[in-house]
């Protein structure tokens, strides 16, 4: 297939790090929104982008775009493309859309439209209509309909990529894949330094560190895309892409990751999520209150995501946390750099110190910020004891 569109999206609020990750493959940037960016390239790059990408959520190959104003403009639309080129007769088709047009109240209906279109098109090209239904997990066609214009996109992730697959076991409150490692490329830590995670939960944060440290594409860890049920699939060329990334990423890290909690059974699941990835043994976990967590010599950061109130915990006994990681901050992590990842602004300014960078993310619909502390060593810490 020749060069086209590719947009990628994400959740809101991970662009700039997306946008981070896509100049660094070398892939332009055509235009950004809220929580997707178009590039462009072959469908060959697609699969390369399901490799590498850490913090987009689906890779959609776009196909064709046409206007639209009812229904029917939809299915005469979708019927020209030849789906037949991408779909077996035999297979398995679902759609997704996101629809914005007055002439469509209810989204379903526009999938039903788009899906009847794309069957009946195959029926009539290979005497054989394919199923259709909700699952994700084989071929996947995108509708973007806004303004009167329908665009037409084959989702080549299928399950969004922040269902990475090692996480088994999400304890309470975890945190998405794709935000995790939005977290750390936003702390600018490049694995050369250590990396200590107090109140690791399932250990998104740790595991996430650990494949980036190692240059381990998150791709290597599923073995389903949606790129692989669509017809023409080059199954040698993304074997070579895979044996390609799995000689390119290091065996061993050069810093320390260490993740602990208080809860026995968090330890527990990060642990098994770890094994999962294939980076239990480059872990140190352990179980303890945050503030009893070794801090090792030399350079490094020390990340925390304690809970904020809206979906675990309760906001007065959180405000004394929040006041001792100040303290811990202050007292145990000299000469690193402190992170407290939040979605409540009020909790944040119980740490007492002043951050240096105060980074915008959204967590399941909340606002949240990562902020980011410089902990002197000696006489200059005075100088972080402000108020926020
Ligand atoms: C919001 S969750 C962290 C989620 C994590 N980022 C993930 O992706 O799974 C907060 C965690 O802090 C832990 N925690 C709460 N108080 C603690 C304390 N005093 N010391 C250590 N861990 C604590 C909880 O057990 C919980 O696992």
């Amino acid at each position: 297939m020749e060069n086209s569109r590719i947009l990628i999206t994400c959740a809101k609020g991970i662009t700039p790090f997306l946008k981070e990750e896509l100049l660094q493959q070398g892939f332009p940037v055509l235009s950004e929104g809220v929580a997707g960016i178009a590039t462009e390239g072959t469908f060959d790059d697609t699969l390369r982008l399901n490799l590498l990408l850490r913090t987009g959520h689906r890779v959609l190959y776009f196909l064709r775009e046409f206007t639209a104003h009812d229904a029917e403009d939809l299915y005469r639309g979708v019927s020209q493309i030849p789906w037949e080129k991408h779909i077996a007769e035999d297979g398995y088709v679902c759609v997704t859309s996101s629809v914005d047009d007055p002439s469509i109240r209810d989204s379903r209906y526009a999938n039903v439209k788009c899906k009847d279109a794309i069957v009946d098109r195959i029926k009539e090209k290979c005497g054989q209509r394919p199923d259709s239904g909700p699952d994700q997990d084989k071929t996947v066609v995108n509708l973007y309909w806004k303004d009167g214009v329908c665009s037409l996109y084959l989702d080549t992730s299928g399950e969004p990529l922040s269902r990475r697959g090692y996480r088994k076991i999400p304890m309470g409150a975890p945190m998405q894949e794709t935000l995790a490692a939005a977290v750390i490329i936003a702390t600018r830590w490049k694995g050369n330094s250590h990396f200590v995670n107090p109140m690791c939960g399932s250990g998104t944060l740790a595991i996430e560190a650990a494949l980036a440290a190692l240059n381990r594409p998150p791709g290597l860890l599923r073995d389903n895309f949606g790129f692989m049920h669509l017809k023409g699939f080059k199954e040698a060329f993304w074997n070579d892409l895979r044996t390609r990334a799995r000689k390119e990423a290091k065996k061993s890290l050069e810093c320390r990751i260490i993740a602990t909690d208080i809860k026995k059974e968090a330890v527990e699941a990060a642990r098994k999520n770890a094994a999962t990835a294939g980076v239990e043994h480059l872990i140190e976990f352990s179980s303890c209150d945050y503030s009893e967590t070794t801090i090792p010599e030399g350079e490094g950061i020390v990340i925390l995501n304690p809970e904020y109130g809206e979906r675990m915990g309760k906001i007065q006994e959180l405000e004394g946390v929040y006041r001792s990681i100040g303290d811990f901050f202050k007292q145990k992590c000299k000469g690193l750099k402190g992170y407290l990842f939040t979605g409540n602004l009020d909790l944040a300014k119980k740490v007492g110190l002043r951050a240096k960078r105060r980074i915008p993310f959204f967590n399941g619909g909340i606002e949240c910020r990562l902020l980011e502390y410089e902990l002197y060593e000696g006489s200059r810490k005075n100088k972080n004891r402000q108020i926020t």
